[in-house]
């Protein structure tokens, strides 16, 4: 099945280096009016765009910050009389998917037009600051950023798991623990055959009382992963409470609330 959008997709890779070349106006609006094309339940987002190439990570020279909106919402259903009653936590699900889904349109668009990119996902948890810097209104939450432009890079694709590990028809799979080890060894020989880990020189540092085992010789993949979400950001408390600061409210209703 060999066709432009599939070899475009198939050869996309997040882009950390980036030439000094701007794209034009006419390049970022064909971008995100093609993010705008994809499907949506209630287009529940909004795009914050920064040329502020000194602040941007990766210099890359732009920066898209994705956000889930329900401000507008509520300000076209007001001019039809109407108020939102709709539970914010599958506002804020819908609004997640059509946000997605929009990025990832514009990911495509820019590389069919020769730009790459690279998601940034520690949006919500800086979201205080990028709500005062773009002066957002009650109603938008920060999901999570985009750098874009045109690539100083180009390294291989990156691997992801083997199909039977995606893929269940009619029945979830499951899996005898050869399939575990299948889907572990296809990520990380490939990420180690890579060197990835090695040339952005980044190991997780182990917190408590496991023993640093690994070098790069033999850190891949999936000690990575098992490091990031067996250490990182236990609390729900923090994010619920930057989410309701933004107006969403998305914990139940107590007494006296
Ligand atoms: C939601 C999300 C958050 C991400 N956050 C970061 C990030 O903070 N920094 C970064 O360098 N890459 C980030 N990435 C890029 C991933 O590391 C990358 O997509 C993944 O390793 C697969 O590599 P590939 O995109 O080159 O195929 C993020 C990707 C997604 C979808």
């Amino acid at each position: 099945m060999d066709n432009p959008i599939i070899q475009t997709m198939l050869n996309r890779k997040s882009i950390r280096r980036y030439t000094d070349q701007s794209p034009s106006d006419e390049v970022i609006e064909s971008v995100v009016r093609a993010g705008q094309q994809a499907p949506f339940a209630s287009q529940l987002y909004s795009l914050l765009l920064s040329r502020d190439r000194e602040s941007i990570p990766y210099e890359a020279p732009l920066l898209f910050t994705i956000c889930v909106d329900m401000h507008k919402l509520q300000l076209f259903m007001a001019k039809r009389n109407w108020k939102v009653v709709t539970n914010h936590l599958f506002l804020l699900l819908l609004g997640i998917q059509d946000a997605s889904l929009m990025a990832e349109n514009m990911v495509i668009a820019a590389e069919s037009l020769g730009l790459g990119s690279c998601f940034l996902g520690d949006t919500p948890y800086r979201s205080k600051k990028i709500v005062k810097e773009y002066e957002l209104p009650k109603g938008v939450f920060p999901l999570v950023q985009l750098v874009m432009g045109y690539p100083a890079e180009d390294p291989p694709p990156r691997p992801r798991y083997p199909l039977d590990f995606v893929l269940f028809e009619d029945k979830y799979s499951s899996f005898s623990p050869e399939q575990i080890e299948d889907a572990m060894r296809v990520m990380d020989t490939g990420y180690l055959a890579q060197d990835y880990y090695r040339n952005v020189n980044y190991m997780i540092p182990l917190e408590g009382e496991r023993e640093e085992t690994f070098t790069f010789d033999d850190y891949s993949w999936t000690e990575h992963i098992s490091r990031k979400w067996g250490q990182w950001l236990p609390s729900l408390d923090d994010l619920v409470q930057r989410m309701e600061a933004c107006g969403l409210k998305i914990t139940p209703t107590r007494e006296n609330d």
